[in-house]
């Protein structure tokens, strides 16, 4: 399959302030999106998902490697042609309507008078904000800024749609709504990339993800595979009043909950599993339930985050926040 973007060994260092102080939006990122995927960016605030984003649209330069868009180099204006891009906090004209923004936003793309009459009410429609198309967008939410924002990227009949963060500032419905536009933009014959913080909107639609954090990337690679890897973790709840016994479950498991004489552990693997078992047996406790558990995408966040740091500020937004 043809890739449409390759990050490449991306590096960005921002200098800060008078003393130009580095700061690393960036450091060695590599990653590709092939026609007609759907590839989710996630990770958790300043991991450099809008960084990549910015040196992929040309909004900044990066400090080594590079970005391109079908093998056009992303500081070159051609690389651009045919892109929608919703940027993290898409700036609306506040005197202007969403239709009046979006009918410029498909001038600007040059696009015909007689074009753009049958473009714009057919997006306005599509991401659900026609009804509310022509009031003044001081007057609009932020949701309603955000279904603005998705019009306006989608306007130029784009290949490649990339999207910063674009559930955020929607309620449930919202979200689903805007899952729905990207699945359907996508078997129309578009290319997405997306970031976002929600782990399980990411795992609802993409082929591929890429987890950043700290600049990196931590995990690549397809959905399925990736939340199949960790299937052999499993909930286990076990009856044992033993004190010994209780702080050795422990060991080797993680304890998600005490309720009265039963633990409720996660265990991976089935050594593991079978070693906790015979020990509380042993002492005279029992199996109340062993649940095996498909992990999650969020499941594997957590892991891989907790094996390359603390995890102390990796900590994903679950839906709905
Ligand atoms: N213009 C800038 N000047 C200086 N530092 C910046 C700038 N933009 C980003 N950074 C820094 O680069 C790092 C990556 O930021 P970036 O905005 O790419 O993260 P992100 O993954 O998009 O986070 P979020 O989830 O909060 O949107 C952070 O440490 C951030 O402080
Ligand atoms: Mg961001």
């Amino acid at each position: 399959m043809t890739k449409l973007v390759e990050i490449d060994n991306l590096r960005k260092t921002y200098l800060v302030g008078f003393m130009r102080r580095p700061v690393e939006g960036a450091r060695g990122i590599t990653f590709d999106v092939r026609e007609g995927e759907i590839v989710g960016l996630v990770g958790p605030n300043g991991a450099g998902k809008t960084t990549t984003i910015k040196v992929l649209l040309g909004l900044c330069a990066p400090t080594s490697g590079a970005a391109r868009i079908r093998g056009i180099d992303s500081r070159d204006p051609r690389s651009r042609e045919r892109v929608g891009f919703l940027p993290e906090n898409p700036y609306v004209y506040p005197y202007l309507t969403p239709r009046e923004f979006v009918d410029l936003c498909a001038r600007l793309s040059g696009m015909s008078a007689a074009a753009r009459a049958d473009r714009v009410p057919k997006v306005l429609e599509r991401t659900g904000i026609a009804w509310a198309a022509d009031r003044p967008v001081h007057r609009l939410s932020k949701g309603m800024l955000q279904r603005t924002g998705l019009a306006a990227a989608l306007v130029g009949d784009p290949e490649l749609l990339v999207l910063d963060e674009p559930m955020s500032g929607l309620d449930p419905l919202g979200r689903r709504e805007v899952r729905d536009l990207i699945f359907e933009e996508r078997r129309s014959g578009r290319t997405v990339l997306f970031s976002s913080h929600v782990l399980s909107d990411v795992e609802a639609l993409c082929d591929r993800v890429v987890i950043l954090r700290g600049g990196e990337v931590v995990v690549a690679g397809e959905v399925s595979a990736l939340v199949h890897r960790g299937a052999t973790i499993t909930e286990l709840t076990l009856r044992c009043v033993d004190p010994e016994t209780r702080a050795r479950l422990l060991d080797g498991a993680r304890l998600l909950r005490e309720l009265g004489e039963d633990l409720v552990l996660e265990i991976e693997g089935e050594n593991r599993l079978g070693d906790a078992i015979t020990l509380a047996i042993a002492a005279g406790g029992k199996v109340v339930s062993a649940v095996p558990r498909k992990d999650s995408l969020e499941d594997l966040f957590f892991r891989e985050a907790l094996r390359t740091g603390d995890g102390s500020d990796a900590a994903p937004a679950r839906a709905g926040d």
